[in-house]
């Protein structure tokens, strides 16, 4: 596997770090967490049975949390709707929530360089989305009970997706997924379960702006999601 120096330099990850495995060896069997495996990964109710199309007006109808009502629109989600790679994110901020679209703003450029790291392309066999549908108010944290409404459809995303692998960017996409209240510290470095798709987590971007440390362990996750891919 080549990665493109470019994109690791701009991670800060050149020349250190490097893709582990050995060109013509079959990749070894990641560690598989088993406490949570086969764990449900359920929608709920009638946003099961949506399909794209219904899910789309669903979420741009949604009303069920106070945010929408501060919201240019709702942020559903970008990308290949068939991708192999699902990237799980926050929360749409000031420049998605105008844009419509998720991960536009600085935090957004590392994740593009994140994937042009791993010689991935936004829309190209990856898609982005968030636990939040709507912006929090200056960027604040999600509360619980707009996740509890909001994390439905984001449930339906990963079911209408059916990705290969999933990374969770974060805290909340972690907790969400996994429905753990633990943190990305000790939840990353093995693969968990979303039902039968494998879960890396890793940090969030805007995290990993403000602690560029870490970019080599967000750096060892991606490595490992790729291994859990092409493993699977
Ligand atoms: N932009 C997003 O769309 N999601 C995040 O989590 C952060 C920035």
């Amino acid at each position: 596997m080549i990665f493109d120096p470019s994109a690791l330099k701009e991670l800060g990850l050149w020349p250190l770090w490097r893709w582990r495995g050995a060109p013509d060896a079959a990749p070894s069997a990641p560690p598989v967490e088993t406490g949570r495996g086969g764990a449900p990964c359920e929608g709920q109710g009638a946003i099961e049975a949506l399909g794209w199309a219904g899910l789309g007006e669903a979420v741009a109808a949604c009303s069920a949390c106070p945010l929408h009502a501060g919201r240019q629109q709702a942020v559903l989600g970008v990308g290949d709707r068939q991708g192999d790679w699902l990237f799980i994110g926050e929360a749409p901020g000031a420049e998605e929530d105008q844009r419509g679209e998720p991960f536009v703003g600085q935090a957004g450029k590392l994740l593009d360089h994140m994937l042009a790291a791993l010689k991935l392309r936004r829309g190209d066999n990856v898609y982005i989305a968030n636990v939040l549908k709507c912006r929090p108010p200056q960027n604040r944290n999600p509360l619980p009970e707009e996740i509890a409404h909001c994390a439905p459809y984001l449930m339906r995303q990963i079911a209408l997706i059916s990705p290969k692998v999933i990374v969770t960017l974060g805290r909340f996409a972690a907790q969400t997924v996994l429905q753990t209240t633990d943190r990305v510290g000790s939840l990353r470095g093995r693969v968990h379960r979303c039902g039968d798709i494998p879960v890396i987590v890793t940090y969030h971007p805007a995290y990993l702006l403000r602690n560029l440390p870490d970019k080599a362990r967000a750096w060892e996750d991606l490595c490992l999601a790729r291994q859990v891919l092409e493993a699977g």
